[in-house]
């Protein structure tokens, strides 16, 4: 079955939508990020970066004056849940590996405890936790790092070069065991 990219997931207008609300730059950044703990990590690249680029798209707005007003988001947070759903949902209608959508959708719903009563940081696989160091390397003070920003084309660029990386390495894992 040949793999479901980045881009490919990217390119979806639903994927834009949703991740122009909580900003493309910190979207791909955090892929990035994810792919290169995942290499240190020994973990999927495939799974830890699909799950950093997917990992904010359950936001909604919460605008006042125009612009988000951030403390009072996060007194109604759910966007970990709502982003597991939207992940799977469109990784499943994209031909992805049902059980990688699930991988997905779980990295998605716990790469923040944030909304939850308690912690769940040591109950995290090591996939799960490369990807809320990846968001973690990201974030700045007051969620500053949602309104920093990116054109689609540089975002299509720089997804591209991670595929092509994972794409690498997978094929290298090919030649090792035949
Ligand atoms: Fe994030």
């Amino acid at each position: 079955m040949k793999r479901v990219t980045l881009v490919d997931i990217f390119n979806q207008r639903i994927t834009q939508k949703y991740l122009q609300r909580s900003g493309i730059n910190h979207a791909v950044t955090v892929a990035e990020n994810a792919l290169d703990m995942a290499i240190k990590a020994n973990v999927s690249l495939d799974l830890a970066t699909k799950s950093a680029l997917l990992h904010d798209m359950g936001h909604y707005e919460w605008y006042r004056d125009g612009k988000w007003d951030y403390e009072e988001y996060r007194r109604h947070d759910i966007h970990a849940i709502k982003g597991a759903e939207r992940a799977h949902k469109l990784l499943i209608r994209l031909g992805e590996d049902r059980l990688v959508a699930k991988e997905v959708s779980l990295a998605v719903l716990l790469h923040t405890d944030s909304y939850l009563p308690f912690e769940i940081s040591d109950q995290r696989t090591p996939m799960q936790h490369v990807v809320a160091e990846a968001d973690a390397l990201d974030e700045q003070p007051g969620g500053q790092h949602h309104y920093k920003e990116m054109e689609p084309n540089e975002a299509v660029e720089r997804l591209h070069k991670i595929d092509k990386k994972i794409e690498e390495m997978q094929s290298q894992e090919k030649g090792k065991s035949n």
